[in-house]
């Protein structure tokens, strides 16, 4: 069984003294889950600090976006090689917020992946749909064109440190990408139909073995009570948590729960 890989992706909610303390809350509750593949992504003014607590324990380091460049006249970007030097070993590239908050095309994210992969940062690559886009019969079409595009060129032995993330933008509980009406998870449905498709594609892309090999996400207002629905979908292996992975009280059962379907 693949080993379930379960991120923490906190956005610009904790601040520095923030998320110092939860990162020491988190090693303690999470370092009995030895059979399971974490990260967390705080912000980048974080990362040093919690490269320190994090160090030597089984929580990697990760970031939420970075620049396509090592280093140049770009205001307000982030070098992918110093957020390596800061610790991390993965890299959160195509988060639908960066998608479609802030205009980043998929030409641009496959850009960054190249970069991830030159560098030795591992891509956790999202991918997701909008309700109109479900709605419009075209769920699969999107994250079709997203997968092929972001991966333009990404070789067979390089796929091999990705993780996909499915997280369909309705589901998502942000108000930056849905600033009206009801947000909800995913039905059991719904996303394991999408995780085949995401699977399928990576099969037909990168063959039998490889393609079955990368650990998917699913992602989108997942938490302890619903986490367990969605880990026990074949195609499903992990979960990317925004809300429910800012306090350690939250993300400690979802890490549980995997921990224990891996028994
Ligand atoms: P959520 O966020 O768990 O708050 O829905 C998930 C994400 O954006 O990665």
């Amino acid at each position: 069984m693949m080993k379930y890989v379960i991120g923490g992706n906190w956005k610009m909610k904790r601040g520095i003294q923030d998320s110092i303390d939860v990162a020491k809350e988190m090693v303690n509750e999470l370092e009995k889950y030895d059979n399971i593949e974490i990260f967390i992504a705080p912000s980048y003014t974080s990362l040093r600090d919690l490269a320190k607590i994090f160090e030597g324990t089984n929580i990697k380091l990760a970031a939420q976006n970075m620049h396509e460049k090592d280093k140049g006249s770009y205001t307000g970007e982030i070098s992918p090689v110093w957020l390596k030097d800061c610790g991390c070993e993965y890299v959160i590239l195509g988060h639908s917020e960066r998608r479609r908050v802030y205009n980043e095309s998929s030409e641009r994210i496959n850009e960054k992946v190249l970069k991830a992969l030159e560098i030795g940062l591992k891509p956790v690559l999202c991918v997701g749909e909008s309700a109109e886009e479900r709605n419009n019969g075209q769920a699969e079409e999107i994250n079709g064109t997203q997968l092929e595009v972001s991966l333009k060129e990404v070789s067979s032995e390089q796929i091999q440190n990705f993780v996909i993330a499915y997280e369909p933008v309705w589901a998502i509980n942000s108000r930056a990408l849905n600033p009206v009406g009801e947000i909800r998870a995913a039905t059991r449905k719904e996303a394991e139909e999408m995780h085949n498709f995401i699977r399928n594609w990576l099969v037909n892309q990168y063959g039998d073995e490889i393609g079955n090999s990368i650990p998917l996400q699913y992602g989108g207002s997942v938490d302890k009570d619903n986490c367990k629905k969605f880990f026990t979908v074949d195609n499903i292996n992990g979960g990317l948590v925004g809300t429910a992975s800012i306090k350690a009280t939250d993300f400690e059962p979802i890490v549980g729960t995997a921990s224990e379907l891996m028994k």
